[in-house]
């Protein structure tokens, strides 16, 4: 019988790549999304794209319903959808900041509660998008990073409330990946203190994007991680040097390379009689 995955976010990028995977090798596939009703070319499982906004409850608890009504069951649950919000602290509004959680964060707890009642009926994998960056952080990166290491600890919890149902939980983290992402997606805060640093970090970003490599193969670690049985917990996925990096060098020095590469010189600390005038 045909297992039935659920996957958020999968209008464009990582998602949409992964619905085609699981469609490619047979699943039934809910290929949700905020506006709905995608079209995929015809593969050898069965598609349905249902509307899922995971910030809005009633859409969850409606695509959920109809999933199951269609299917009988949901055996993989993918957390995907999510967006980077970028720039200095200061330059972020509260209500910025609140989105930003609201979606990466809140709305992946709000989804999987709404699954979970689904998956403990037979058992299961709920897969949750981080990146890298939940397990390190570049500048200009406080809101996104926040989330992604939220998303980490949360699904670390979780690997261990849901053992007793037979339900694992893995991470899959992708490095920088040519998708929506650093486009159409990407939110920007600014304040002029930063402007210099922050004008060459957007320029980078923009330069790196056209030398990324394309979503599938993040799809298939997600694919991976969903059906291979284990108890593996992370799924690094085209990661790049920089996990690696991270783990391996001095801290002083990992800070002394990012700032390096983006122009980021440590300023000389004022006296707080100086911060005074
Ligand atoms: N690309 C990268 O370099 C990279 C690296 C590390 C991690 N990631 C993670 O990978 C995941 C997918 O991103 P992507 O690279 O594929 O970017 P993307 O092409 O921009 O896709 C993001 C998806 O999330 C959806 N989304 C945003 N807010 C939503 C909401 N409230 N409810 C439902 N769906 C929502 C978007 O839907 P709409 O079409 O409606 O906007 C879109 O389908 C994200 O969690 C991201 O943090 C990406």
């Amino acid at each position: 019988m045909a297992r039935t995955v659920l996957i958020t976010g999968s209008s464009s990028g990582i998602g949409r790549a992964t619905a085609e995977v699981f469609a490619r090798a047979g699943w039934n596939v809910a290929a949700t999304s905020r506006r709905g009703e995608l079209t995929f070319p015809r593969m050898a499982g069965k598609v349905v794209t249902p509307r899922l906004d995971v910030t809005d409850e009633q859409t969850i608890g409606g695509a959920v319903e109809q999933v199951v009504a269609q299917f009988g069951a949901i055996d993989v649950l993918v957390n995907n959808a999510g967006y980077g919000l970028n720039g200095p602290l200061e330059g972020i509004a509260p209500e910025q900041l609140e989105h930003q959680f609201h979606t990466n964060v809140f709305g992946l707890a709000a989804v999987t509660r709404l699954v979970l009642p689904v998956l403990r009926e037979r058992g299961g994998t709920i897969v949750n998008v981080s990146s890298i960056g939940g397990r390190l952080a570049f500048p200009f990166g406080c809101a996104y990073h926040a989330t992604k290491f939220a998303v980490e600890g949360l699904s670390e919890s979780l690997r261990f409330e849901l053992l007793p149902f037979g339900i694992q939980v893995k991470l899959v983290e992708p490095g920088g990946t040519r998708t929506d992402f650093l486009s159409r997606s990407q939110q920007w805060a600014s304040h002029p203190a930063y402007e210099g640093p922050l004008r060459r970090f957007q320029e980078m970003a923009r330069q790196l994007d056209d030398r990324l490599p394309g979503p599938e193969g993040v799809a298939k670690v997600i694919y991976r991680a969903a059906t291979d049985g284990s108890s593996r917990l992370r799924y690094p996925a085209q990661p790049g040097p920089y996990l690696l990096l991270r783990g391996l060098l001095p801290d002083g020095l990992w800070q002394r390379l990012v700032g390096v590469a983006l122009g980021m010189h440590a300023g000389s600390p004022r006296t707080v009689a100086d911060q005074g005038r």
